[in-house]
């Protein structure tokens, strides 16, 4: 694989809100992406990391309530019943070892499964704005693991492009519900060559 093929699916590899609830993701495919994760670049190879994958239906139901969607679109309340998600890994960081540049990791877990989802059609969002205590509960979560991040997953229903930045990084939608995020240019963030 090229970069033009890399950069094809990270353009495609966008935050998707709105899915397919009808199609749903095997408990392998999720497996599969943890495995992705597990392998990803980790600050001094502590791998702080764990995961939950949630596909049963009625869990994910309940999961889905402890997420905040969309925070720029305050009119929209997130995904209605049909449209919602069909599975979520949450991202847990594990208390006993040490906390070196876990956000660093976190990301690039989530990255990692994100793209490797969107080769396989699979749109994906990660959520930061959750409700962790809650969800812990929910979860049984043991003790010395932290909610750090979710990532739901569903098959898109929705299109998302992205439109050069104008002066307003808030993404937004038109009138058929096509969501639009802006993107600083290339001009603009390579300050120098040298
Ligand atoms: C660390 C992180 C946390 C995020 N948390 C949320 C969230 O809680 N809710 C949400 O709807 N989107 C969330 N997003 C998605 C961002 O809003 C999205 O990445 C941004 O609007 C750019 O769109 P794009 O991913 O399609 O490029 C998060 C993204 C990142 C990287």
């Amino acid at each position: 694989m090229r970069i033009k093929d890399m950069k094809l699916l990270i353009e495609k590899n966008r935050s998707y809100r709105r899915f397919d609830f009808g199609r749903k993701i095997s408990e392998d495919v999720l497996v599969e992406l943890v495995d992705v994760a597990r392998m990803s670049q980790s600050a001094a190879n502590l791998q702080p990391l764990s995961y939950i994958t949630i596909n049963k239906e009625e869990m994910v139901a309940k999961v889905h309530k402890h997420m905040r969607w969309a925070g720029y679109l305050p009119d929209w309340n997130g995904p209605v019943d049909a449209e919602r998600p069909v599975a979520y890994i949450i991202v847990l960081g594990n208390t006993e070892v040490k906390q070196t540049y876990r956000e660093v990791d976190a990301g690039l877990a989530m990255q990692n499964m994100c793209i490797c989802a969107a080769a396989e059609g699979i749109g994906s969002c990660m959520i930061g704005n959750l409700d962790k205590k809650i969800l812990v509960e929910l979860l049984e979560i043991p003790e010395h693991y932290e909610i750090i991040y979710a990532v739901a997953f569903g098959f898109p229903v929705e299109q998302v492009q992205m439109v050069p930045f104008a002066g307003d990084v808030k993404y937004y939608r038109n009138e058929n519900q096509n969501h639009f995020v802006p993107k600083r240019l290339l001009k603009d963030v390579l300050i120098k060559r040298v």
